[in-house]
C-alpha cells in the first residue's frame, strides 16, 4: 500500500510537469472512485462476503485419463440400419454444403439396398409461431427476426429439405418430420410428419421396420445430432455417427464428435458404411481389438482416399459417387486387411508403450532431476 502511494505521488508529480523523457502523464480517471473504494475497503478489509472470486475442487485429481471408444464392429452381427438425415434444409445450406456428397452417397446406398431413410427439418419461424418452449428461452428474444438468432428459420423456404438429398416419392415423403420443440429427432411430443398418415413416433416407425442401428448424418453436430444420438442410445439403438457427414455452425463440431465417440457412437466415414451395405451387410468373425487405437487412429490409406474425394469435389459437382464407384468394390476387403494390420501394429506398440509408461512412472523423480539438470 505504501509503495503504491509513493508511485501515485510520483505519477502526480509527473502530471504536474516533471515527466522524464518517454513518460506518459497519468490519465485523469485513474483514481476516480477511490473515495468509495476506501470507504468499502475500511468496512470489509477482513470479510470475504461478496468477494468476486471463487474456488472449486478440481475433480480431475487422478493421474491418468481414459479414452473410450466403441467396442463393436458393424460386421459383428446381423443388422437392420436406418439412415437419419437431420435438418439438411435450405436454411442451413451454407453450413452443410460440404457434407452433401457424403449424405448423398449414403442416401443412394440405402435406397439401393431398400433400407429405410428418415428426414427431419427444423420448423420454427419466430417466438409467436405457437411452439414457444425452452429453446426460445435459451436463444433469447434479442434479434429474433434476424439471422443472428439461429433458433428460427428466416428464409421463406428455409424448412425445405435440400433438393440434392430430398425425398423422391410419396413413401419417402411420409418419412419427413417437422421438428418444432426439440433438438432431438426422437422427441415424442408434438413432432409432426410432413405428410401425416397413420405414423407413430420415429421410434415406433423404426421398430415396425425392425431397425436396430441408426446411421446419423446432417446438422448440427453439437445440437440435434448429439441430442438425437444420446436419445437413440437410450432407446437401445446402436448409433453410427458419420464423421464426414455431420456439420455445424459453431466451433464445437469436433468436441461434440469426441464426446459421442467416447460415450455412445461408433464413428465412421460415409464410405465405410456405404461399402458395408453395398457388400450386403456381411457378418464377419470379430477381429482382435486394438489396445491403443480403435477408431481414434485413422489408417493412412483412408486419409489418402478422403483427400482424393476432396480434390475431386473441387473439380466436379458429383465427386463422391464417381470415387466411391471405384473404391467400393474391394473396399470391404481392404478395410478388413487394414484393420488387421492396424490391430497387430497397435497391439505390439501398445505393449511397448505400456513398458515405457510404467518405467516412466517408476522413474518419475529421476526424470525430473534429469530435466532440471538439462535446463
Ligand atoms: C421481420 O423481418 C422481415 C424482413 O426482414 C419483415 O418483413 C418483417 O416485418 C419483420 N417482422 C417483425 C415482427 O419485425
Amino acid at each position: 500500500m505504501a509503495s503504491f502511494r509513493c508511485l501515485f505521488v510520483s505519477f502526480a508529480a509527473c502530471a504536474l510537469g516533471k515527466l522524464s523523457p518517454g513518460e506518459q502523464p497519468l490519465p485523469s480517471i485513474a483514481d476516480s472512485g477511490k473515495k468509495i473504494f476506501d470507504k468499502i475497503a475500511a468496512a470489509t478489509a477482513n470479510s470475504v462476503d461478496g468477494i468476486t472470486a471463487t474456488v472449486q475442487s478440481n475433480p480431475l485429481q487422478f493421474p491418468l485419463l481414459t479414452d473410450f471408444w466403441c467396442a463393436y464392429e458393424l460386421t459383428d452381427r446381423k443388422r437392420t440400419p436406418a439412415l437419419l438425415i437431420d435438418d439438411m434444409q435450405v436454411e442451413y445450406a451454407d453450413y452443410v454444403h460440404g457434407i452433401v456428397p457424403q449424405v448423398k452417397l449414403l442416401l443412394d446406398v440405402f435406397r439401393e439396398a431398400g433400407l429405410p431413410v428418415f428426414w427431419s427439418t427444423w420448423w420454427r419461424w419466430g417466438p409467436d409461431d405457437g411452439f414457444f418452449n425452452s429453446m426460445d428461452r435459451f436463444y433469447g428474444p434479442v434479434g429474433w427476426n434476424t439471422s443472428s438468432n439461429s433458433l428460427y428459420n428466416h428464409k421463406r423456404n428455409g424448412g425445405d429439405v435440400l433438393p440434392a438429398v430430398a425425398p423422391q416419392n410419396p413413401m419417402e415423403w411420409r418419412r419427413v418430420m417437422h421438428k418444432s420443440y426439440s433438438l432431438d429427432m426422437f422427441d415424442e411430443r408434438p413432432m409432426e410428419w410432413a405428410s401425416p398418415s397413420d405414423q407413430g413416433t420415429l421410434h415406433v416407425e423404426l421398430q415396425k421396420l425392425g431397425v436396430d442401428t441408426v446411421v446419423q448424418v446432417g446438422a448440427w453436430t453439437d445440437d440435434c445430432i448429439i441430442s438425437t444420438a444420446f436419445h437413440a442410445f437410450s432407446l437401445q439403438y446402436d448409433v453410427i455417427l458419420i464423421e464426414d457427414g455431420v456439420s455445424t455452425a459453431s466451433k464445437q463440431h469436433f468436441n461434440a464428435i469426441e464426446v459421442m465417440r467416447g460415450a455412445l457412437a461408433k464413428v465412421l466415414l460415409a464410405e465405410d458404411v456405404a461399402a458395408y451395405i453395398r457388400n450386403g451387410l456381411p457378418v464377419l468373425e470379430a477381429a482382435p481389438k486394438a489396445k491403443l487405437a480403435g477408431s481414434r487412429a485413422q489408417p493412412v490409406e483412408r486419409q489418402a482416399a478422403s483427400l482424393l474425394a476432396y480434390k475431386a469435389d473441387a473439380e466436379h459437382q458429383e465427386p463422391l459417387s464417381a470415387v466411391s464407384e471405384s473404391i467400393s468394390v474391394d473396399a470391404a476387403m481392404r478395410l478388413v486387411f487394414a484393420v488387421g494390420c492396424t490391430s497387430i501394429f497397435s497391439f505390439v506398440s501398445g505393449w511397448v508403450l505400456r513398458g515405457v509408461l510404467s518405467r516412466k512412472m517408476r522413474d518419475g523423480d529421476t526424470h525430473d532431476r534429469q530435466y532440471r539438470r538439462f535446463m
